[in-house]
């Protein structure tokens, strides 16, 4: 069973029952509100019952003014008094979190043996007491209006096994996840140093190693503002890619997206074929109409109005099919006419074409009608939406809904462990409240954003594009693996 997040937690469990380590197994240090350090704290040690009506003003307030902020919090105190426990109910639907009650459910006889192996044992008669009261409120929990009551078995409370969830498992020959999905990661910041090439083929090594089915390169002149400043390198992407296919990785290769503002489609048609066969039919080309006006200029290219740049998108994606069919006859088609098709090297296989883009009414058009695929954002409300009318579009245009798969770039803030997770929350949510900046990145551990991932593969998702936030080198690709298994 999973506990929502952020939430508030409330442990209750007689002395010994493994409540502290149950959280620290599971919550950052400073997530866990806990009467025996705050015992600590204002007293001599955790022991000192004296400490006690202090130690539990402190804890209120803590508790208060973390939910207030919405954060995850995790009361650690026996939790046996009810009027406690309906206080910090309160509070919690106060702050609009919804309120777990995580139960231990250690036999007695267990916290008895622990507790007389402690240094400080809780008196035998003080922990019947406590066993007696747990019992009753084993029974009545469910009557107190948790969004959630939590059993912990005996034993669940061990630390999971890291090693095993950590092992990597290579995906098939076609790199499909055991949730049937291809995830390629997508590289759109290059944070190279003085080795720029040595950057990207580590980068690309660590990707084909954790069990990524791609590699896509954002397409960009100038590094846009959502990612990093303007100086920082954004490198040519079909060049940039030459590099990465003489690896001989098994990584399929391509962009995301290119805008046909940059390239006539017959020139970016040459560069994917190209990739294609040197990499044996790896080749995937993301594209979209382009949007940003500073780059345009900047590099003396033309930005069209809205309209005209989606025609140039549907006629680029004929052009390009043009050229990559067999032969080298004339091609009269739709939207475009060629006086030949001759195009070699040829591509080694049928090359997929990503649309991507933010319009519903004519980019999912031209995906509906001329793609293989449509790139849309993986927030489940506008994923849902935007299938929607893709589907709707492939049956206007009458279009087999199967044949144009849904990919989504995905922007989550990964870490290590939970401790790592909010150190990068920290370190990047500028103005942002931490716990809305980490709902809004879907912070959480590879574990975290697999569970994620499950669900967008039974909303019949087929490629997920993962782009990390932080991207700083192969390690942070290395511990992408337990996502891929
Ligand atoms: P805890 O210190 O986690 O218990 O474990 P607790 O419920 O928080 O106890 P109080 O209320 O603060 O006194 C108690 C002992 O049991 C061991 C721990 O290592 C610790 O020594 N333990 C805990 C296990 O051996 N296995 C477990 O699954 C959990
Ligand atoms: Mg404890």
């Amino acid at each position: 069973m999973r506990i929502p997040d952020p939430a508030l937690v409330v442990l209750v469990g007689p002395s010994g029952a493994g409540k502290s380590t149950w959280a620290a197994a599971r919550y950052r240090r400073e997530e866990v509100v806990s009467s025996d350090a705050l015992r600590g704290v204002v007293g001599s040690g955790p022991h000192d019952l004296d400490a006690t009506e202090e130690a539990f003003t402190l804890l209120e307030r803590i508790v208060d003014a973390r939910l207030a902020r919405g954060l995850t919090t995790v009361v650690d105190t026996l939790g046996l008094d009810a009027e406690r426990r309906s206080r910090w109910l309160l509070a919690a639907r106060g702050a609009g979190l919804p309120a777990v009650l995580v139960l231990m459910d250690t036999p007695d006889a267990e916290c008895r043996r622990r507790n007389s192996s402690r240094d400080r044992p809780v008196p035998a008669s003080a922990l019947a007491g406590q066993l007696r009261r747990h019992r009753e409120l084993v029974r009545a929990a469910e009557a107190e209006g948790w969004d959630l009551v939590h059993r912990v078995e005996p034993d669940t409370g061990r630390v999971a096994d890291s090693a095993a969830e950590r092992t990597v498992h290579r995906t098939t020959p076609e790199r499909r996840t055991s949730q049937g999905l291809r995830v390629v990661l997508q590289v759109s910041r290059f944070p190279w140093g003085e080795d720029p090439a040595g950057w990207m083929a580590a980068i690309a090594r660590a990707a084909d190693e954790a069990g990524f089915a791609g590699l896509a390169l954002m397409d960009h002149l100038i590094q846009i503002p959502q990612v990093d400043r303007a100086w920082e390198p954004i490198p040519e992407p079909w060049v940039t890619l030459g590099l990465v296919a003489g690896l001989g990785t098994g990584l399929s290769l391509g962009t995301l997206v290119t805008p046909v503002t940059f390239r006539p489609a017959g020139i970016t048609a040459k560069a994917a074929a190209t990739l294609d066969a040197l990499t044996g039919g790896r080749a995937f080309v993301g594209v979209g109409a382009g949007w940003w006006a500073r780059e345009h200029a900047a590099y003396g290219l033309d930005l069209p109005p809205a309209r005209e740049r989606l025609d140039a998108l549907a006629a680029a994606i004929e052009t390009m099919r043009a050229l990559w069919a067999p032969g080298t006859k004339a091609y009269d088609g739709q939207r475009v006419s060629l006086p030949e098709t001759t195009c070699y090297p040829r591509p080694a296989g049928r090359i997929p074409v990503i649309v991507g883009g933010s319009g519903e009414r004519r980019t999912l058009r031209i995906a509906a009608e001329l793609a293989d695929g449509c790139n849309v954002p993986s927030d489940l409300e506008t994923l849902d939406r935007k299938v929607d009318v893709l589907r709707a579009h492939c049956r206007a245009v009458g279009r087999d809904p199967a044949e144009v798969a849904v990919t989504v770039l995905d922007l989550p803030v990964v870490g290590r462990d939970r401790d790592d997770t909010w150190a990068r929350v920290e370190r990047q949510r500028g103005r942002s409240p931490a716990a809305a900046f980490a709902r809004r990145t879907n912070a959480g551990t590879p574990a975290d954003q697999r569970d994620r991932y499950g669900v967008l593969a039974d909303r019949g998702v087929d490629t997920v594009f993962v782009a990390l936030r932080d991207l700083a080198g192969p390690e942070d690709v290395a511990a992408l693996a337990p996502l891929l298994a």
